[in-house]
C-alpha cells in the first residue's frame, strides 16, 4: 500500500480510545493515520493528546450552536441542501410520537453542526472516520455525505455495553445497574439509529459479586483499547462486507438489516 490509510476521529472527551489509536498506527500495528481530530466539545482533554502527536484539530461547538439557535430560531443559518422531510422520513433517533417542535429543533440544529463539521473536516481527506467517545447522535444529513456508497459504510462508533443491549449514553452503567453477569464493548458501523448498525466485533469481561461500577469501567475501556484497533485494521485491510439478510420478527412482520461478514485473512 503506498498511501496511507488516513483515519478521521470524532471525540468529546478524554480521548483514552483515541490515544490508543495513534499508538497503534505509530506501533505500525495499524498501516495508517490520523488524518484529523475534531470534537463538540472545546474543552475534551483528548484534543491535547492529538495536539501532542502533531495531528490537526478542530472545533464545532454543539452546546453554543443549540443554545444560539434555541433563543433565536434563524433559518438562514441552515444549509442550502437542507431538507427537512428528506430527514425526517430518513432518521430512526426520534420516535414518530416525538413532539414535532423538539423534532424540527433537533433535526435544525444537527443539521447546522453537522455542516459545520463536514466543512471543517474537508480540508483533510479521510477513507474512514471513527467515533471515539462522540456523545453526539449523527443525522442522515451527515451521514450520507460521509458514506456516499451505502455498500460501503464508512464510519465506525465503539459503544460500551455488548449491543443491542444498553444502547445509549451510560453503556457500563446500564449494564452494572441490570446486574449483568457480563458485560462488554462493540464495535460498529453506524447507522441513522442510536447504536443500531452492524456490529463490527465484541470483547467481553466477567462482572464478578466484587466488582463496582468503576472497576467495571476499567475492565471494559482495557478492552476498548484492544477492540478498536483490531476492527480500524480490519476495514484498512479491505475484510469486512456488509450484506443485507432479512429476518421474521415473532409478529410476522419481515425486517431488513445489514450484517457484517469478516472476510479470510
Ligand atoms: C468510552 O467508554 C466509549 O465506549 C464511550 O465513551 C467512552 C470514551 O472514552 N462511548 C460512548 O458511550 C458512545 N455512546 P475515551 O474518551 O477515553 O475514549
Amino acid at each position: 500500500m503506498d498511501k496511507k490509510f488516513r483515519i478521521g476521529a470524532l471525540i468529546s472527551g478524554g480521548g483514552t480510545n483515541l490515544q490508543a489509536i495513534i499508538d497503534s498506527c505509530e506501533a505500525g500495528k495499524i498501516k495508517g493515520k490520523l488524518a484529523f481530530v475534531g470534537s463538540d466539545n472545546p474543552d475534551a482533554k483528548g484534543l491535547e493528546r492529538a495536539r501532542r502527536h502533531k495531528i490537526p484539530t478542530f472545533v464545532v461547538d454543539y452546546t453554543s450552536i443549540i443554545k444560539r439557535f434555541k433563543k433565536k430560531p434563524d433559518k438562514a443559518l441552515l444549509p442550502d441542501d437542507y431538507n427537512f422531510d428528506d430527514l425526517l422520513s430518513r432518521q430512526t433517533l426520534l420516535l414518530k410520537n416525538t413532539d414535532s417542535k423538539k423534532t424540527e429543533t433537533f433535526i435544525m440544529t444537527r443539521a447546522i453542526a453537522e455542516k459545520e463539521l463536514l466543512d471543517k473536516m474537508k480540508p483533510y481527506p479521510f477513507d474512514l472516520l471513527i467515533l471515539a467517545g462522540f456523545m453526539r447522535n449523527l443525522t442522515p444529513y451527515f451521514i450520507d455525505r460521509v458514506n456516499t456508497d451505502p455498500d460501503h459504510p464508512r464510519i465506525m462508533n465503539i459503544h460500551p455495553a455488548l449491543l443491542p443491549a444498553f444502547s445509549g449514553t451510560d453503556g457500563y452503567g446500564d449494564t452494572f445497574q441490570y446486574g449483568c453477569k457480563v458485560g462488554g464493548c462493540t464495535v460498529h458501523f453506524i447507522d441513522y439509529g442510536e447504536d443500531t448498525g452492524p456490529i463490527i466485533g465484541q470483547k467481553a469481561f466477567q462482572i464478578e459479586n466484587n466488582d463496582t461500577l468503576d472497576t467495571i469501567k476499567k475492565k471494559g475501556l482495557a478492552l476498548e483499547w484492544e477492540l478498536y484497533p483490531e476492527c480500524i485494521n480490519l476495514f484498512a485491510k479491505n475484510r469486512l462486507k456488509t450484506v443485507k439478510v432479512s429476518y421474521i420478527l415473532q409478529n410476522g412482520e419481515e425486517r431488513e438489516r445489514r450484517i457484517v461478514k469478516i472476510l479470510g485473512s
